[in-house]
């Protein structure tokens, strides 16, 4: 028996299997229920236990070396896929949607107000972010020792302390003035620094719109007319406003303009820290000393201005309670203002 265990490994061995015919003849001729390996173990059974012994294990190995060879000549035959067709482009097939972004809320806030400040006919004037003394105080009429000018509260350039970062976009008033003669109705829109901690409520930049109107018998009447308009078209018709008295170097007399607060209708609440009120620009008649500084005539021509901050107007409008928010870049934040791609208050441009 031990001969014929060897003479059918050597004829398995030389059997060579080339196609799926071959390993299905491999397995009936070897290991199926009546291959040689199943008449081989016919015979074993019949043996003594001594000659079992003996012969078990090389009949094992003879069986378990066919099985592994059906196993890695099936595997080796196992049909490999063809790869897999590529599919045409399909030129017809509607294209993916573009990323569409949206304006910042500033953005929005600020062209909204440009709007309705050049339906009134005032013209946008542009001015510098790197100014003079002469153009963000001087001219302006802060006196000499204003702590304005204080290296706590202003940023001066290194290179060159002659120059700083304005603080205010009222600066714009002194170059516009100076260039253009009346009658003048401009406002300036832009970018301000301040030497202040970053705070929810500070920042070191911050954006300002300023406007002024100078003309031969420019009245407070004339600036309040135009503040309500600017007021009911910015915040709705039923906003309540008061003009309260103040202090500017360059207005004579100055205001400030608080609106009734829109989150608690004025009855109180920490947005206007229970006042009722929440103030929203400074406002009055150009001191005549800043015309005088600007070769404008105060005998002849009288004007008066007004300044607010845009992030505050955006904070009113939105009840965005964070000032940090507007420069940090969060898209959570930010997408929120998706959709509003501008001014689109049809009910107050209607009128
Ligand atoms: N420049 C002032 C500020 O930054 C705001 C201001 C107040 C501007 C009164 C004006 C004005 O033109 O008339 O706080």
């Amino acid at each position: 028996m031990m001969d014929d265990i060897a003479r059918l490994r050597e004829k398995m061995n030389t059997t060579f299997i080339e196609d799926k015919a071959g390993l299905e003849r491999f397995r009936q001729d070897f290991i199926g229920k009546k291959g040689c390996i199943a008449h081989l173990f016919e015979t074993f059974k019949q043996l003594p236990i001594a000659a079992k012994k003996a012969i078990g294990p090389a009949l094992n190995g003879l069986k378990n070396e066919a099985e592994k060879k059906f196993k890695s000549a099936a595997s080796a035959l196992e049909v490999v896929p063809p790869p897999a067709i590529q599919q045409p482009v399909d030129v017809t097939l509607p294209a993916f949607g573009a990323a569409i972004g949206s304006l910042h809320p500033l953005t929005i806030v600020q062209n909204k107000i440009i709007s309705i400040f050049q339906r009134m006919g005032f013209n946008l004037a542009e001015g510098s972010e790197i100014v003079g003394d002469w153009h963000n105080f001087g001219a302006l009429n802060f006196p000499e020792n204003h702590p304005a000018r204080d290296l706590q509260d202003t940023f001066f350039l290194q290179l060159n302390p002659a120059q700083l970062l304005r603080t205010h976009t009222t600066s714009v008033q002194i170059s516009t003035c100076t260039a253009q003669s009346p009658p003048i109705r401009s406002i300036a829109v832009g970018r301000v620094f301040r030497n202040e901690a970053i705070s929810a409520r500070s920042h070191c930049f911050f954006h300002q719109v300023d406007g002024m109107y100078i003309d031969t018998a420019v009245t407070f009447s004339d600036l309040k007319g135009t503040i309500y308009h600017f007021v009911e078209a910015m915040f709705g018709e039923a906003t309540k406003l008061r003009f309260r008295a103040s202090y500017f170097p360059f207005t004579e007399p100055s205001a400030e303009v608080d609106i009734h607060c829109r989150l608690c209708q004025g009855k109180g609440c920490t947005v206007c820290k229970y006042a009722g009120w929440v103030e929203i620009l400074g406002a009055g008649m150009i001191d005549p000393n800043v015309l005088t500084n600007c070769q404008v005539d105060p005998e002849q021509y009288s004007g008066f201005a007004f300044g607010m901050g845009i992030e505050r107007i955006t904070m009113l409008l939105y009840q965005i309670d964070d000032l940090r928010l507007f420069s940090e870049n969060h898209l959570a934040f930010l997408r929120q203002f998706r959709g509003c791609l501008g001014f689109s208050d049809a009910a107050v441009f209607a009128k």
